[in-house]
């Protein structure tokens, strides 16, 4: 087999043919579905006539091929592995084409298939083309009508885009429903659904008085866990027209949930299909971070209508163009619903870790990339999370008011159409006047820049000079990177007063906050009029996605813990001060060095309990620790058991010094309350359990008895879940195990609660976790085949560090052969799979040598292409 080839974005051509308009007619079987397709089609006047049409099609059999009613002569066209070329076509005609394909056999989740019995579709990005013939490309626009036939029995309910508009009875217990969308759109956004599904409806009366019918559909079972999605659904809706002045713009808006899916969920025009993990909650079943995610994942598949359908990307580097903006677009909603604080904590936590982690690897890639093998692999942290923090830059260096008018600009000028990154930068160009020539960099550029900042106060003459340079470090296939315009939003603290200073800078007054801008390799800000000497407070809000390093001294962080006007740069002041301590222990778990702990923690961590707050959310992402994943970010090299027992120490150490205050918190924080996913009850949940968690690290047997007052209890699944977690990864066999068996047995019926039993055994840190988790894959509730089940069980796995990365190498092999099974099934799951191991390089020699083993094995199959460039990588 010859390697799979790249794509170029450089080699991007126009289509030489459009595709005007679609009609397609399904007549659904299991094994033989048929496919009809009548496609209008017209070449491009820059094209001249010799040049042949080609359309993807891959896995379909061809039946019969006709343009203009005349069957095609077998010498006219030519049929490969990749599609279909038509030699000589007219400059405008119509083609009709017939293929046959297998749902039911279709395990890799794209094109059409079958989830629990209903036959649904994948089409982005390049899964179009497993269902019939087409120009499988965003840039061609096609307007819609679909004909879905189905047995009236096992397929009551046809569904595709747009509104229906005619249906009827056939013969041999069959149906037929006729859809049309008459917005044009790429083929990815094309859907289909049928089922025995029951529907919830709703309605929405528009900003401009269109009533617009809302449906959620689900199998019959999961009716009960439909109202918070359809609740943040409206919300969403009214929030984009406050917002973004977006309407909606058909008469029927559709959500389908369905139990098998790559991804979380798809923004298919006016027939949203989602993973039924991002769908479906109730109390009883779904944790607040569920609830939460649910109504993220809700509203950004809907902001996708405008940002992605009415304006889509010419071709997939342009990716990011759609991604970037709704994410950060939900992100906003989020926060403007929620706790907006805790939102952007939660947000660059996870950021700081895993895009990081993936800027520093050989996957490293930029928000743009240049050339792909596989398009699927793409679909990442730093096209999305970093696209959306360069759009959240964008935002603030024009300001939101210059925002909202170039992305109105944007909407206006591009609707209809299939654009590019700069077309988007260019509206906020031209309606600010702010020049972003040095800023598009950050699209091109792969990589976590990195800030060196120093400070000096000059008492003599009242001013603090503050330094920064930045340095990009070099990425595979990029070595020399080029100076990137880093906003970095700060203040400084006066440490007599312990209040912001006013700002002055080149003689202009700035307020006590300000952005400067560092465009150059290094660059000096001399603040004057400084009176007393201060601490800075530097990136607040995480104003650009960089590392910021600055010499703090311990004192300097604990002062910004308490005295920092920004609350998002108090918690990462509280995260910097544990990862000092947390540096020393590691050196001194590594050195067999007795572990002490540092006071200065203590003392902050108590401070923070004792001082009375309203955001109690806020406080618990205050009192949470490093995770280790982000420990090991910060670190040259990662020694994987130093950090496990450094941070256990902490946690214990914290847990005994203030086991009457966390006794306290945990008590405070019950409440009798009816159970509702609102920004209070979950800050008090996650509050309580945070105090729990460091109880539990000493085996407390106060907390124990806490744990399984709180598991019986049932009041909600975030409770109950944490209560289990606790006492699963506690030393206290006795307890957990009746407490997993009878959960296992109550919720043996419901997948989405199955997969949070499999993660929560798979993540515990004895050693038997990996012995589990074969055990586990044994379970009648487990399958390879279903992507939920896999990441609940694998996925988890690979991020219970220390069992995962055992020295006997176990966990490597079991991941590698994993991803060898899937690598037949579902390519794209089973590129995804790898990640872990490609991350080998920061590991110490003896695991290097054992990842690098299996990723050799990996790589000596016969690969798909997904996996093929990911293990490439990996190995280059
Ligand atoms: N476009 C989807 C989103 O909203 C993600 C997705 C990509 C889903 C590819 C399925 C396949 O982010
Ligand atoms: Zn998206």
């Amino acid at each position: 087999m010859s390697a799979p080839q790249p794509v170029y974005l450089s080699d991007y051509q126009p289509p030489a043919y459009w595709v005007t308009h679609t009609e397609l007619t399904f007549d659904l079987d299991p094994a033989q579905t048929r496919v009809k397709a009548r496609l209008s089609l017209e070449r491009h006047p820059d094209v001249d006539a010799a040049t042949p049409l080609f359309l993807n099609g891959e896995q379909l059999t061809l039946t019969s091929l006709a343009i203009d009613g005349k069957t095609l002569d077998e010498s006219a066209y030519r049929v490969d592995g990749q599609g279909l070329t038509i030699y000589n076509p007219p400059s405008a005609f119509t083609l009709e084409s017939d293929v046959t394909l297998a749902p039911e056999a279709n395990t890799a989740l794209e094109g059409l298939y079958q989830s629990s019995g209903m036959y649904c579709t994948q089409c982005e990005a390049e899964g179009f083309r497993r269902i019939t013939y087409y120009p499988d490309r965003p840039d061609v626009m096609a307007t819609f009508r679909v004909t879905v036939i189905g047995d009236k029995t096992r397929e009551p309910v046809l569904l595709a885009n747009g509104n229906p508009v005619e249906q009827g009875e056939l013969e041999g217990n069959r149906h037929f429903v006729t859809w049309e969308d008459p917005h044009p759109k790429p083929c990815y956004l094309f859907a289909l659904v049928a089922g025995d599904l029951k529907k919830i409806e709703d309605h929405f009366t528009t900003m401009n008085g269109r009533k617009v019918t809302l449906q959620l559909w689900v199998e019959a079972e999961n009716v009960a866990k439909t109202d918070h999605a359809m609740a943040s659904l409206k919300r969403a809706m009214t929030w984009d027209e406050e917002t973004y002045g977006r309407e909606y713009d058909l008469d029927l808006f559709m959500i389908v949930a369905v139990n098998d899916f790559n991804m979380g969920a798809m923004e298919n025009k006016g027939l949203n299909i989602f993973n039924s993990a991002a769908v479906l909650t109730h109390p009883d079943t779904a944790t607040d971070a569920a609830f939460q995610q649910v109504e993220g994942i809700v509203a950004h598949e809907y902001f996708h209508n405008w940002s992605g359908n009415r304006v889509t990307c010419r071709d997939w580097f342009q990716l990011s163009l759609k991604e970037g903006f709704t994410v950060f677009r939900d992100q906003c909603f989020t926060a403007d619903t929620n706790s907006a604080p805790v939102k952007r904590i939660q947000d660059v936590s996870f950021f700081r870790t895993a895009q990081f982690a993936e800027d520093a690897g050989p996957t490293a890639h930029p928000v743009r990339p240049d050339h792909y093998i596989e398009i699927t692999n793409f679909y990442t942290l730093t096209v999305y999370e970093k696209g959306a923090e360069i759009v959240r830059m964008l935002r603030n260096l024009v300001g939101w008011e210059a925002f909202r008018r170039g992305s109105d600009l944007y909407f206006s000028r591009f609707d209809g159409q299939a654009v590019t990154i700069e077309d988007f930068v260019i509206c906020m160009e031209e309606v600010s006047g702010v020049d972003l020539g040095q800023f598009m960099r950050w699209y091109e550029q792969a990589g976590t820049p990195e800030i060196d900042a120093q400070g000096e106060y000059d008492y003599a003459h009242a001013e603090y000079h503050l330094t920064l340079r930045q340095r990009t470090p070099a990425t595979p296939g990029q070595t020399d990177k080029e100076s990137l315009h880093i906003p970095v939003r700060m203040g400084l603290v006066g440490t007599k007063s312990g209040q912001d200073l006013t700002l002055t800078l080149d003689g202009e007054k700035q307020g006590k906050d300000t952005v400067v801008h560092l465009r150059e390799d290094e660059q000096t800000f001399v603040f004057t009029e400084v009176a007393e000497a201060p601490v800075p407070s530097l990136l607040r809000h995480f104003s650009a996605p960089v590392k910021m390093h600055f010499p703090y001294s311990r004192e300097d962080l604990a002062f910004l813990l308490t005295h920092d006007s920004d609350g998002f740069n108090r918690w990462d002041a509280g995260q910097r001060l544990a990862m000092l301590a947390l540096d020393d222990l590691i050196a001194a778990h590594r050195n067999g060095v007795e572990k002490v702990m540092d006071s200065r923690v203590t003392d902050a961590y108590r401070a923070l309990l004792a001082t009375p707050t309203d955001d109690k959310a806020v406080l618990a992402e205050m009192l949470a620790l490093p995770t280790e994943a982000y420990i090991a970010e910060q670190q040259p090299l990662v020694d994987i058991d130093a950090i496990h027992a450094a941070r256990e120490f902490v946690r214990q150490s914290l847990a005994m010094a203030l086991r009457d205050e966390f006794i306290a918190v945990y008590e405070a924080n019950q409440s009798n309350e009816r159970y509702a996913p609102t920004p209070e009850q979950i800050g008090q949940r996650s509050l309580k359990n945070v105090a729990l968690s460091y109880l539990m690290s000493i085996e407390d047997e106060q907390a124990i008895t806490f744990c399984q007052t709180q598991f019986e209890a049932e009041h909600n699944m975030t409770d109950v879940r944490h209560a289990l977690t606790l006492l699963v990864h506690s030393d206290r066999d006795d307890l957990a195990s009746p407490a997993l068996k009878a959960f296992g047995e109550k919720w043996s019926h419901d997948p989405l609660v199955m997969d949070q039993w499999f993660t929560i055994q798979v993540t515990r840190p004895q050693e038997d976790a990996l012995e589990r988790v074969k055990h586990l894959m044994q379970h009648p509730a487990f399958s390879l085949k279903n992507p939920n089940k896999v990441r609940a069980l694998i996925g988890s796995f690979a991020q219970n560090r220390i069992n995962f990365h055992r020295l006997d190498g176990a966990g490597y092999a079991l991941l590698a052969d994993v991803v060898i099974e899937l690598n037949r099934l579902n390519p794209e799951i089973a590129a995804r799979l790898i990640t872990p191991l490609t991350r080998w390089q920061r590991f110490d020699e003896t695991r290097q040598a054992l990842m690098h083993e299996q990723l050799e094995r990996i790589k000596a199959q016969p690969l798909s292409s997904n996996v093929y460039e990911v293990v490439e990588k990996a190995l280059a």
